[in-house]
């Protein structure tokens, strides 16, 4: 059985055998921040960029950081070094740490808790990029701090358990009868040549590859622009895509079993499809 070396607290393990306390904040409260950064070849693909994600999540919640930028590469490399394969997620999560069972902060503030692992990479297959992927929707029922990398994440399981149950990729969720994202991705739409993505806020997560997506644009001349998109958008959308560390980009040809532009995917995604193979090696 692989047993994949692990960095928890200042160790590494062996995953079997990293254990923590059932009074971590983590375990009882959600109370914790993480990160999923994804890694061609062992090298980890935009990762200062992750770290910076990570760090502002870390800080808005009040957790303290123990280490620097250079020590979080240094432990992500490792941990990346060892592992089994050479396209891998890497996964890091910080808690606020272990402590009686309190809501509010600890008075006496506790040490964090620091996790590590890294786990295959499997991209999305070349059937689920040459045809599509069908995706179903769902109301966005989380809370309004979805900028946020929580670790509590019952509403975004709920969503992708959605999915699941109805053989889709991954649900699409609305608040208001506006697009936020799916459980663990971005959802774009294209009309007329344009690619338009919700607003940066605090409806969604603003992935990493948001950014990338619109260097990507620029670079191929595809008009870009972030908005609020209706409901009715989406559904007579021209292509409709996906965005995430895993997901890479994943073209959607169904959602709730109506067809998304031609059933195809489309110039859109197949332009920055293949710009994105070149930037996740460069
Ligand atoms: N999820 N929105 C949500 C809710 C997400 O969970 C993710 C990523 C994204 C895309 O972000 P990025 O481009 O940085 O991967 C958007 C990761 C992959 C996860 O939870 O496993």
């Amino acid at each position: 059985m692989d047993d994949p070396f692990v960095y928890l607290n200042g160790t590494m393990t062996p995953l079997s055998e990293a254990r923590i306390s059932v009074l971590d904040r983590g375990f009882i409260f959600g109370d914790g921040i993480y990160e999923v950064i994804p890694v061609y070849r062992r090298k980890p693909f935009r990762p200062v960029q992750h770290l910076a994600r990570f760090f502002r999540g870390i800080e808005s919640v009040g957790i303290r950081n123990p280490y620097s930028e250079e020590k979080w590469l240094s432990l992500i490399d490792e941990i990346v070094r060892n592992a089994p394969t050479e396209d891998q997620l890497a996964y890091l999560q910080m808690t606020r740490g272990v402590a009686p069972r309190t809501h509010a902060f600890p008075a006496k503030e506790p040490v964090p808790t620091v996790f590590i692992m890294s786990n295959p990479l499997i991209p999305p297959t070349a059937e689920m990029l040459e045809k599509g992927v069908a995706c179903v929707t769902m109301e966005d029922k989380r809370w309004l701090r979805c900028e946020i990398k929580s670790i509590s994440l019952l509403g975004n399981v709920l969503a992708a358990q959605n999915a699941a149950e109805h053989a889709a990729n991954e649900t699409i969720q609305f608040r208001d009868g506006s697009l936020t994202e799916g459980s663990s991705s971005n959802v774009w739409i294209v009309r007329d040549g344009t690619l338009f993505g919700p607003p940066k806020d605090n409806l969604i997560l603003e992935g990493i590859r948001y950014h990338l997506i619109e260097e990507l644009c620029a670079e191929d001349n595809i008009p870009f622009v972030s908005k609020r998109i209706t409901r009715d958008e989406v559904f007579s959308a021209d292509e409709v895509l996906l965005s995430s560390a895993a997901k890479e980009i994943t073209p959607v040809v169904t959602i709730d079993g109506n067809t998304v532009g031609n059933g195809r995917p489309g110039p859109i995604f197949k332009k920055l499809q293949a710009a994105y193979q070149v930037a996740k090696y460069a």
